[in-house]
């Protein structure tokens, strides 16, 4: 995209100065939810050179099993080979560009494409050209030079896999830093780590990605409007809808997130998996676990959002989910929304259907708080488009000015009180 940077009228003169009046004075303009410029700009500077969620191993399993994954518009295949390696491939034919992987998720040797039959091995190899001799001549076509193209970067955490676009993009684990203390808090707590349970459920949704991320870095401040009726349901498994208060909310490198106290996790996990959590996390996050504080929703730069909850499957049972989404941009007003439940790989199998099914109830598709949050998003993404939008400034100064951080917080990072 071309910016034309000397005009006074031009959409990055007035980023500019939107940027400034945020660092000056917390307000942000309705319009960086819409505007197709801002969507253009965030494609080509964030999505283009920061570490994307893509899929966790135990998706694919067995050689041949892969999954379709996308980085905004770009769509790859993840694939393990017969030897047991994880290929990120980039859906797309060498010849005319068709996408050669046509399923979401399969098990294949060979990915042949749809519109000429050339042929690629599942490590990204070109095998195949139909009348190769007829077509090109003896020597006109050296397949080895046109495979399907590797991501640029692609690195694991967790059995998490993380694709860059950026060749040049620091290394997943140093980028991460502090962050990572806290996604142990997730995904470190088992022996046998965690897995995906089920498919991902995913939906599109008139809504730009930046309110989903956004939310779950520290927005418990909804839960007692957007989210009361449900809470006051005893579908979430909380006390009372204004649980935000003395909660924590944490900077820490690339993640935000925010704490809530609730039950001792002794009282909601298996003993075994209690046991096990303990033995692989840290002195500190015990320390934060013994103040009942649970680290509940939480964002990992830029759409990768978290969240750990008790949900209450059935009458008189509360089961914990863990449930990991992420906003793919689509647009500036559009985004797909992936949605999966992890849980410990060694957890009883009654516990893994419990707590499926505390997530389906609140943050699957139709999930009670997952629809509440919708119609808030669509809603602030629909009056963003309006022509005033662009001039009518958002306070997005809460908690800035009067909180001090605390000095006494276990983890890394930086945590501010609530109240
Ligand atoms: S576009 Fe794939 S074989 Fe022609
Ligand atoms: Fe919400």
């Amino acid at each position: 995209m071309v910016v034309k940077r000397e005009s006074p009228f031009s959409q990055a003169v007035l980023l500019e100065k939107a940027q400034k009046r945020f660092e000056q004075s917390s307000e942000l303009l309705p319009s960086l939810f819409s505007d197709p410029v801002v969507y253009e700009l965030e494609k080509e500077k964030i999505f283009g050179k920061t570490w994307v969620f893509l899929a966790h191993e135990t998706e694919i399993p067995s050689p041949g099993d892969y999954v379709v994954r996308y980085i905004c518009e770009d769509p790859f295949i993840v694939v393990r080979t017969e030897d047991g390696d994880v290929r990120v491939l980039y859906n797309m034919c060498r010849h005319r560009g068709m996408q050669v992987c046509r399923a979401e998720a399969g098990n294949a040797a060979f990915f042949r494409c749809p519109y000429h039959g050339w042929t690629y091995k599942n490590t990204g190899e070109l095998i195949g050209v139909p009348f190769q001799k007829e077509a090109y001549g003896d020597d006109g076509l050296a397949k080895e030079e046109w495979p399907l193209v590797p991501a640029p970067r692609v690195e694991s955490i967790y059995g998490m896999i993380f694709g860059n676009l950026d060749p040049n993009a620091e290394p997943l684990e140093q980028w991460l830093g502090d962050a990572k203390f806290y996604l142990d808090f997730y995904f470190k707590k088992s022996s046998q780590g965690m897995e995906v349970f089920g498919a991902p459920q995913r939906w599109i949704f008139p809504a730009n990605w930046k309110l989903g991320a956004d939310n779950f870095i520290g927005d418990a401040y909804h839960t007692a409007f957007t989210h009361r009726s449900t809470v006051e349901t005893g579908i979430l498994g909380v006390p009372d809808a204004d649980f935000h208060k003395d909660a924590p909310q944490v900077i820490a490198g690339p993640w935000g997130g925010g704490f809530v106290p609730n039950l001792p996790y002794q009282a909601l996990y298996p003993e075994a998996l209690y046991r096990s959590m303990r033995q692989h996390l840290t002195e500190a996050h015990h320390a934060i676990m013994d103040r009942l504080l649970w680290q509940s929703h939480s964002t990992l730069f830029p759409n990768l959002s978290f969240l750990n909850a008790p949900g209450v499957p059935e009458e008189g049972k509360v089961a914990p989910y863990l449930t990991v989404r992420v906003w793919r941009p689509l647009g500036p007003d559009r985004m797909e929304i992936w949605s999966w439940l992890f849980v410990e790989k060694d957890a009883p199998e009654e516990f893994k259907e419990l707590s499926y099914r505390s997530y389906v109830l609140t943050f699957g598709t139709s999930g009670t708080l997952e629809q509440d949050d919708a119609e808030n998003w669509s809603s602030i993404t629909k009056v963003s488009k309006g022509m005033l939008a662009r001039s009518i400034p958002l306070n997005y100064s809460m908690g800035l000015n009067h909180l001090k951080p605390l000095t006494d917080w276990p983890g890394p990072g930086t945590a501010y009180p609530i109240d």
